[in-house]
């Protein structure tokens, strides 16, 4: 069984694909008001037509979350347009830190999954706040990042998405690094494929992404909630996979103190492994960039 706190759009969205998939049985917490109870509800009224018996409960108490496998965090505010995650960052440190102390007295074992934005910040302060082993706290962000490079280069060339495999690492916000030498096409290198001023283009399309859908439609939703329920079914079915997930770093790339997106095996223990690769100059400058405006985040923030 996985917690999910907060029933916005993406939590909701989330916990309705983690259960048409199978994935697990699902606690939706929001503390305002009915809405978890609402969603919930709405759920599981669609069961029988896309006949799945999972359990999906709407609460606002945090008691509910007891003996969950993975408490996923999506509470706070979301982005406006022409916000930065950034701009998000006090108001939803706040929100963190104290939905972190239910966690873990309610769900002292469980790997605990930020999405809440700035999520690389948010990251660093529940690993802080909550005592837990650095490879049961993550972030959810480089991972959209890379769907949506993928995407982006799958339009591009006109081929199937599934084909296309990409990496971004570093902060999840404007200084990310979309890693052209680790993006191919069935094994075919991107650079092969498509020119550099093209490839810069579709670099800064990434980038801009997330913001574009919510100048159009006011907030994400399918993608990050959709990117959630990978990160879960890699870990409940312990499929070790290969993700850019927001991690504390202990020297990895020559950083520490800070949590930023790089590749990790996500598996039954949450990150399994931090893999950690050879960056050309010109990519590692870029890395030491992104990382230093997350800890330049982390120590904006008020107590
Ligand atoms: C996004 C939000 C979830 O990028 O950060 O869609």
């Amino acid at each position: 069984m996985i917690s999910i706190i907060g029933a916005g759009k993406v939590g909701s969205a989330a916990a309705f694909d983690i259960l048409r998939h199978r994935v697990s049985d699902v606690i939706l917490i929001d503390v305002a008001g009915n809405l978890a109870q609402g969603e919930a509800l709405d759920m599981m009224q669609a069961a029988p037509a896309i006949e799945f018996d999972g359990k999906i409960k709407g609460t606002s108490d945090f008691r509910e979350m007891e003996g969950s496998e993975i408490v996923i965090v999506v509470a706070g505010q979301g982005r406006k347009p022409g916000m930065s995650r950034i701009d998000l960052m006090n108001t939803n440190a706040k929100i963190v830190r104290s939905i972190v102390k239910e966690i873990v007295k309610y769900a002292p074992r469980c790997k605990l999954m930020l999405v809440t934005n700035p999520v690389d910040v948010m990251t660093y302060i529940a690993y802080r706040e909550s005592g837990f082993e650095r490879n049961r706290v993550f972030g959810m962000g480089s991972i959209l990042d890379t769907l949506r490079f993928r995407s982006h280069i799958a339009m591009e060339l006109n081929v199937s998405k599934e084909d296309v495999r990409a990496l971004v690492v570093g902060e999840h916000g404007d200084s990310m690094v979309p890693l052209v030498e680790c993006s191919s096409v069935s094994g075919i290198p991107l650079r092969c494929l498509l020119e550099e001023k093209r490839i810069e283009q579709i670099i800064n399309l990434t980038i801009t992404s997330g913001s574009d859908v919510i100048k159009l439609k006011g907030s994400t939703t399918y993608a990050p909630a959709t990117v959630i329920a990978i990160m879960v079914d890699a870990i409940l079915r312990g499929r070790n996979r290969v993700m850019s997930v927001s991690t504390y770093l202990e020297g990895e790339y020559g950083f520490s103190d800070v949590s930023v997106g790089v590749p990790v095996i996500l598996g039954k223990n949450g990150i399994e492994r931090v893999l950690e690769l050879e960056l050309k100059s010109e990519t590692r400058l870029k890395l030491e960039k992104s990382v230093s405006m997350v800890k330049e985040a982390i120590l904006e923030l008020e107590e």
